[in-house]
């Protein structure tokens, strides 16, 4: 059936190498960048990439987020788990520039990021995509690609207009070509965005955001509603960006699914930092376990039965 995730899987975005790219090991350039890394909050990492300090964000009288410390580490994959209304999507948006901190400070790449905006933290190399995706419906997908160049890089037509935007636009579109082509959906790029299933357009919104050549990927929840089929293809593209070197943090409440991609683990609840630690021991952490209790806490102990 059209526009839904099991629609002619063979060709399905990423599934025409969905096959290949589950079978294809690649390796893994952050392994051991945790030996020795304490697990617990806020511990320092060898070459962190985003450092998070005192960073608060109230809603009337919620505190949401109140994150005293944490380190990102350069090139592995860290995942941001935790209950509902923990504060994920907050602190993300504290992250990425989509919101502000009331107080502390966030650095990327060793500059000070908090206070800045989406647009200009894309252009230094950081990017995310967001819970629901924001792919644009009425636009083809090529046309998606294209116009998240132009949005990450925050330069505006007429700017473009003036420098050679003919030149500009060949090369846009060559480099979404590309990147089309490595998450196997170019035969869909003439489809309107709104046309895909909502696995394929996770998959776009992942796609959309390499259009910047990034150096860290920022994903909210990106296999939430996604068929067992794509989520291993999505999975086998973030563990590409991984391969070639992008550092990634991601929202996850999949707990196979973090135990299957991350290399750390970083949890919240209500607001705090409560544990990080490497996915195979975090489920067996007491603060974890606490937090979990008496909510959505299943997938987190299936996730952790086999140990
Ligand atoms: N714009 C806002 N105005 C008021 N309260 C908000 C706002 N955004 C978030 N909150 C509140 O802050 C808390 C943290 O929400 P957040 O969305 O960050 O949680 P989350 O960990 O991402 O949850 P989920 O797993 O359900 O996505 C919640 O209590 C939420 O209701
Ligand atoms: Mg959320």
């Amino acid at each position: 059936m059209p526009g839904s995730d099991d629609f002619e899987l063979g060709r399905t975005a990423g599934g025409g190498g969905a096959s290949s790219l589950r079978e294809q090991e690649w390796p893994n350039p952050a392994a051991g960048a945790f030996d020795g890394v304490e697990p617990r909050p806020g511990s320092p990492k060898p070459d962190p990439i985003l450092v998070a300090t005192s960073v608060s964000r109230t809603f009337g009288g919620l505190r949401a987020v109140d994150v005293d410390h944490v380190e990102v580490q350069r090139g592995a994959i860290t995942a941001l788990i935790g209950p509902n209304g923990a504060g994920k999507t907050t602190f993300f948006n504290l992250l990425t520039g989509f919101d502000h901190p009331d107080t502390g400070t966030v650095t990327f790449d060793g500059q000070l990021a908090s206070g800045r905006a989406p647009y200009e933290l894309a252009t230094k190399g950081m990017v995310r995509t967001f819970q629901l995706t924001k792919v644009l419906a009425k636009m083809s997908v090529l046309d998606n690609m294209m116009l998240a160049a132009q949005a990450q890089t925050g330069e505006s037509m007429w700017k473009g207009l003036l420098r050679s935007w003919r030149g500009q636009e060949r090369a846009v579109r060559t480099r979404a070509l590309e990147v089309l082509d490595q998450f196997n959906m170019t035969h869909m790029q003439d489809e309107f965005a709104g046309a895909l299933s909502g696995g394929q357009r996770k998959l776009l919104e992942m796609a959309r955001s390499l259009m910047a050549d990034p150096k860290l990927v920022m994903l909210d929840e990106p296999m939430a509603g996604v068929n067992p089929a794509l989520t291993q293809s999505l999975l086998g593209h973030v563990k590409r960006l991984r391969a070639e070197g992008i550092t990634v943090m991601f929202v996850e409440h999949d707990m196979d699914v973090v135990r299957d991609i991350s290399d750390w683990v970083v949890v919240m609840a209500e607001g705090v930092v409560i544990a990080e630690g490497p996915p195979d021991s975090i489920g067996r952490n007491q603060a974890v376990i606490d937090a979990y209790l008496g909510s959505s806490s299943a997938a987190l102990r299936e996730g952790t039965d086999g140990d």
